[in-house]
């Protein structure tokens, strides 16, 4: 294929054209962090933490969020964010049957064990912080204080699949089946 002359010319231009670009793109004037400079207060191009200000990967192992009070709006917050990231491994009751785990990923154990039923909130807000064996660090993605209501609502399904009928309100005991009758 031969390319007329006066095209060939047009072309070469254009690609000389987009190469003097780019040392321009490339070498732009920027600030060192804390290099002098006239935009803040401090006569610096950033600002200084506030103080007190801890980086998050300095926080101490063991540090927690204050707790929240424990109310509705909590546990259905919980309930949200359980179903969002716990459910797809420890399935939606806590039994450790998640779809995940359907499809082969180790299973976790149930949460409804005697020794998860005895373990502290603390216990679950943590592994979620930190993850626990193959279980992998939920920190980037659940924010501390939805840890504390995903805690929250594992003891609710904790006691969910415990509580004594007499726990329940008269109401909704109405709707049990008979003893002997199984669930239609
Ligand atoms: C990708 C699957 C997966 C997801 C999602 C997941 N887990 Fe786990 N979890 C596991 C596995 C597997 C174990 C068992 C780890 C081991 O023993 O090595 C486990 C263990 C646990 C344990 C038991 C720790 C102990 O003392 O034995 C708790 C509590 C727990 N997870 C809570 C959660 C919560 C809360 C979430 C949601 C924020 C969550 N997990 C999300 C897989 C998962």
């Amino acid at each position: 294929m031969s390319l007329p002359l006066h095209r060939l010319a047009a072309a070469g231009g254009l690609a000389i054209l987009l190469c003097a670009c780019q040392p321009d793109l490339a070498d732009q004037p920027r600030y060192e962090t804390y290099e002098a400079a006239p935009y803040f207060g401090n006569g610096r191009s950033a600002r200084e933490p506030v103080p007190g200000t801890v980086a998050t990967d300095a926080q101490p192992a063991d540090w927690r969020a204050p707790r929240p009070a424990l109310e509705h709006a909590l546990l259905s917050q919980g309930r949200e964010a359980y179903e969002v990231y716990c459910a797809p491994c420890h399935g939606s009751t806590g039994a450790g049957d998640g779809m995940i785990v359907r499809r082969g990923f180790p299973a976790p154990p149930s949460l409804h064990l005697p020794r998860l039923r005895r373990a502290p909130d603390t216990h679950f807000y943590d592994v979620i912080t930190h993850g626990y064996g193959v279980m992998y660090s939920y920190a980037a993605r659940v924010r501390p204080g939805q840890r504390w209501a995903i805690t929250a609502y594992i003891r609710a399904l904790q006691f969910s699949q415990q509580a004594p009928v007499t726990a329940l309100p008269a109401a909704e005991r109405l709707h049990l089946p008979a003893d002997g009758e199984t669930t239609p």
